[in-house]
């Protein structure tokens, strides 16, 4: 499977002309450069046979038709219809959502909740992480509230919340497809008591719960009048176009989520209607595949140039993993390529005086993927900016164009390193809701050239259930290692 390129990334750029302009693309204020990778016309030629091969098509329109692609759990993934983009009825559904979502922000301006300044949004997985880098990316210079997300269940992380946020001008959002996750129940409870602490009147009616699952949160003690529901199909990493988005919709406004959706829709179009070779999910999962398959890399690197962007690597590793790290197909049978490869990452610059010098000369091929804004977002003097993309545009070159051996070795630069640059003309919600598509579609169109189901994630489950063992049995079936470690811990 693993094979030298046929050709250098210099040579293909003699050898195709007009590769640039095929191969940098743009759409929705985004620009996608291929061009630095080992794409070929001729690859693309093979890849998208491959992908007729695999139904693709028809699997995409099943995937914006709300069909049941989530084929090992007999449902749909309708993330698609959050932005206007699926069946009639799941879009009516999801518009129905939005605006009672809508009308708990109206709530909340009009001091229903009293005087609200503080939102602490509790969840974790995809319940926290699409609205963690919506706010730090685009939250940055609103006044409106201050937003935390916590999600793990180590105490530190809620202590330093409460060590900033007044509990009488708090608001607790508790965010959880399933309501059920152990760190989101315990971050929920404690928060609770943090506010009975400080005298709150009733805490329980400062509690709005984002959820499939409503009669969980009924349960849990959330009035009904403030669950903002979402689609049992709407996966846990999709979700951030849905209620889990709430945190987001509040602290940037309305207008500014709307805008993420359009986004997200424009890309959506795009992906279902662009022709293979300026398709920019299915030419990405190309070049993914390319690389995974052909040239047997292991791992993919994003690093965004943009401080507003600097969660989006985590955001990533949640999407594609937990998505396409998978062993057997949908059909159950053992995939016979590797699947996703590991999404790692960090921001510009501080990665090239940390991590760079193994992506310049280690022995590992490491695809690396650039994510920068050509407007700043910040008051000081523009060489900050400039510095900042003259740096990103310069790893792009020197990754591809490598340095001779001058007769000596540990200077030299081999080169023809492959890097993807993604160029938002700004950062705002519209570009950030495309360029959060391009990746989920990205995802998608792996997962059919793989054979895999991106949509379930079961491998997240022994530990879980492990874990909960351990507090009801005890360790006796564990093994030596493990009931030595609970043993010195925990007594
Ligand atoms: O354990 C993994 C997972 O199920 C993720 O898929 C999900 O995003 C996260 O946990 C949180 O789940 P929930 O939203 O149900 O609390």
């Amino acid at each position: 499977m693993r094979q030298a390129p046929a050709t250098s990334l210099t040579d293909l750029f003699t050898a195709e002309p007009d590769r640039l302009s095929r191969l940098a693309i743009e759409e929705a204020g985004l620009l996608f450069d291929f061009s630095k990778t080992h794409i070929s016309t001729e690859l693309i030629a093979r890849f998208t046979a491959l992908a007729d091969a695999s139904g693709f098509a028809a699997r995409r329109d099943a995937l914006f038709a709300g069909e049941a692609v989530n084929v090992t759990e007999g449902r749909a993934a309708e993330h698609p219809a959050e932005r206007g983009s699926g069946a009639p009825d799941s879009v009516a559904r999801a518009r129905q959502f939005h605006a009672r979502m809508r009308g708990m922000i109206d709530a909340i301006e009009a001091e229903a909740f009293g005087p609200i300044r503080h939102i602490l949004h509790v969840g974790i997985g995809g319940s926290a992480l699409g609205p963690d880098l919506l706010v730090d990316a685009l939250g940055r210079n609103s006044d409106r509230y201050e937003v935390a997300v916590v999600s793990n269940v180590d105490g530190a992380a809620l202590d330093e919340v409460f060590e900033r946020f007044d509990p009488q001008a708090t608001l607790l959002v508790v965010a959880s497809k399933t309501f059920t996750t152990t760190e989101t129940m315990l971050n929920a409870r404690s928060v609770l008591a943090w506010m009975e602490e400080d005298n709150v009147d009733d805490p329980y009616a400062r509690v709005i719960a984002l959820t499939a699952a409503p009669d969980k949160a009924v349960e849990w003690g959330v009035d009904e009048t403030r669950i903002l529901p979402f689609a049992e199909s709407v996966g846990g990493r999709y979700s951030l176009w849905s209620s889990i988005g709430f945190p987001a919709a509040l602290a940037l406004g309305w207008d500014a989520f709307e805008s993420l959706l359009e986004g997200a829709a424009a890309m959506d179009r795009h992906f279902r209607l662009a022709p293979a070779e300026a398709n920019l999910p299915l030419l990405a999962a190309f070049v993914d595949q390319y690389y995974s398959v052909a040239r047997g890399a292991e791992t993919r690197a994003v690093f965004a140039y943009d401080e507003r962007l600097r969660l989006l690597p985590s955001y990533l590793q949640q999407l594609e993993m937990e998505s396409n790290g998978k062993r057997v197909k949908a059909d159950g049978s053992p995939v016979d390529t590797p699947t996703a490869a590991i999404t790692w990452g960090g921001v510009g610059t501080d990665a090239q005086h940390a991590v760079f010098q193994l992506l310049h000369q280690g022995t590992r091929l490491v695809p690396v993927e650039f994510v920068a804004a050509i407007e700043p977002d910040h008051p000081l003097d523009e060489a900050h900016h400039r510095t900042l993309l003259v740096n990103c545009f310069a790893q792009g070159a020197a990754l591809m164009a490598g340095k001779a051996n001058d007769g000596d070795p540990a200077r030299a630069y081999p080169g023809d390193r492959p890097s993807t640059t993604i160029l938002l003309d700004r950062v705002d919600a519209a570009r950030l809701g495309a360029l959060l598509a391009f990746y989920e579609h990205r995802t998608f169109a792996n997962a059919v050239l793989m054979g895999i189901n991106p949509f379930d994630q079961f491998g997240v489950e022994l530990g879980k259930e492990i874990a909960r063992s351990i507090e009801s049995e005890g360790t006796d079936r564990f093994d030596p290692s493990t009931r030595a470690l609970i043993a010195r811990a925990l007594g």
